[in-house]
C-alpha cells in the first residue's frame, strides 16, 4: 500500500518508518489540503492530525482512497458521509489521553481558581501585590460534566479528589457508572442552572454544534466558569462573548476555538475572509477572548503529553498494520 502521512513531527518519523519494511511511505510535515492533495493522489491509505481538514472536496482528489487513519480520538475534521458513500475506511485513537485531558481541564480551572496567569505574569515583572488576585476553592463546589464517556469520567475522578459535588448530563446516561464514580445524572436544564463550573466533553456533531448557546448561557448560575476542551463547535463563540461582557460567565478556559487553524495565524483572518468564507464574526469573537483576562486559551494542547502522543503513534501505526491485514480496527464509519 501508499501511504502518505501529513503534519509528521521530527518526533514521529523514527516510529513511522517501521512501516516502510512492507508499505510505500512517505511522511509530510506539511498538512492535507485542497491544494496539495493532487500531488498524493495515488495513495491507499493517508494519516493527518486535526489541522489537516478531510473535506470532500479535498477527499475527491484520491483517485483509490481506502483508509484514513486519523492520528486523533475526534474525527470531525473529515467528510464521514463522502467516506460512507466511497467505501473509505476511517480508523480513529479511540482513547490515548483520556486522562491526559482531563488534567488540563484541571490546569485551565486552577489558573482560572487561583489567578495563575496573571500571578505568575505580575512576578515576573517584579510585582509581588495581591490586588486582585482573590480566587476561590474548588472544594465544595458544584461540577456539571456534559458528556461522561471517557474524558468526563476521568474529570469526575479528579473533580471527586478535589471534593467538588459532580453532576453529569449525556444522552447515553450510565446509572451504574453514576454509582461508581459518586456523581448524579441530572437533565440538561439542571445541570446548567445548578453547576458552578461546566465542563464540556461530547463529540462535536450536527446534534452538538452550537449546544452551549444565548438558551443554555441564560440558564446558567451567575458567575459560572465554563471549560471548553471539547471542540470550538460545541459552544456558540459569539453568545459565549456576549456572556462574559455581561459577567453571566465569569471566566472561561479553552483548549478549542471554532475555526482553529484558521484563528492560529492572525494573517489568516483577512485571507479566509476573502478566500475561504469562514465567519468574520465568528474569527472575530475568536480574536476577542484571546485578548480578555479572564478568558484563557491554550492552543489545542490538551492531548500533548509525551505519554499520550507516544500512545497515538503506536495506536495508527497498529490500526494501518490491521487495516493492511485485512482486520480493521478502531473503525469508526
Ligand atoms: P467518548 O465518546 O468516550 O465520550 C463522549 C460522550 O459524550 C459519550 O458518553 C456520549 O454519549 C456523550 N454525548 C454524545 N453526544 C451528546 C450530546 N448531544 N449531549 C450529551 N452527551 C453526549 O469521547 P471522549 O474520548 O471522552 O472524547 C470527547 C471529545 O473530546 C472527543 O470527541 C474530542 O472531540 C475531544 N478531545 C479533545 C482533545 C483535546 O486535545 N482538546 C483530545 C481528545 C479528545
Amino acid at each position: 500500500m501508499k501511504i502518505v502521512a501529513f503534519e509528521i513531527e521530527a518526533w514521529e518519523r523514527d516510529a513511522f518508518g517501521e512501516l516502510s519494511d512492507d508499505h510505500t511511505l512517505i511522511l509530510l510535515e506539511t498538512k492535507l489540503t485542497a491544494a496539495n492533495a493532487k500531488d498524493y493522489a495515488d495513495a491507499d491509505v493517508i494519516s493527518t492530525f486535526i489541522f489537516s481538514n478531510l473535506d470532500q472536496n479535498v477527499l475527491e482528489q484520491f483517485d483509490d482512497l481506502k483508509l484514513i487513519a486519523t492520528r486523533s480520538t475526534g474525527f470531525d475534521h473529515i467528510a464521514v458521509d463522502y467516506c460512507q458513500e466511497k467505501g473509505i475506511t476511517i480508523c480513529n485513537v479511540p482513547s490515548y489521553g483520556d486522562s491526559t485531558v482531563a488534567e488540563h481541564v484541571f490546569g485551565l480551572l486552577l489558573a482560572i481558581s487561583h489567578n495563575i496567569v496573571e500571578a505568575a505574569d505580575r512576578t515576573r515583572r517584579g510585582d509581588f501585590s495581591l490586588t486582585g488576585l482573590r480566587g476561590f476553592d474548588l472544594q465544595g463546589k458544584t461540577l456539571g460534566v456534559i458528556g461522561t464517556g471517557s474524558i468526563g469520567q476521568c474529570v469526575i475522578k479528579i473533580a471527586n479528589g478535589f471534593g467538588m459535588k459532580v453532576i453529569g448530563y449525556d444522552v447515553q446516561p450510565d446509572e451504574k457508572l453514576a454509582k461508581a464514580l459518586d456523581f448524579e445524572y441530572t437533565e440538561m436544564d439542571d445541570l446548567l442552572a445548578q453547576s458552578d463550573v461546566l465542563t464540556l466533553h461530547v463529540p462535536a456533531n450536527r446534534h452538538t454544534y452550537h449546544l452551549i448557546s444565548d438558551d443554555e448561557f441564560a440558564k446558567m448560575k451567575e458567575g459560572v466558569v465554563l471549560i471548553n476542551t471539547a471542540r470550538g463547535s460545541v459552544v456558540h463563540i459569539q453568545a459565549l462573548a456576549r456572556a462574559l461582557a455581561d459577567g453571566k460567565v465569569a471566566a472561561a478556559g479553552l483548549d478549542v476555538l471554532p475555526d482553529e487553524p484558521t484563528i492560529r495565524e492572525e494573517y489568516e483572518l483577512l485571507h479566509s475572509f476573502f478566500r475561504e468564507k469562514h465567519d468574520l464574526e465568528t474569527l472575530l469573537a475568536g480574536h476577542i477572548l484571546l485578548r480578555l483576562r479572564n478568558v484563557i486559551i491554550t492552543p489545542h494542547n490538551a492531548f500533548y503529553t509525551q505519554e499520550a502522543i507516544g500512545r497515538i503513534t503506536e495506536t495508527t501505526i497498529m490500526n494501518i498494520r490491521a487495516f493492511a491485514a485485512g482486520e480493521a480496527i478502531n473503525v469508526v464509519n
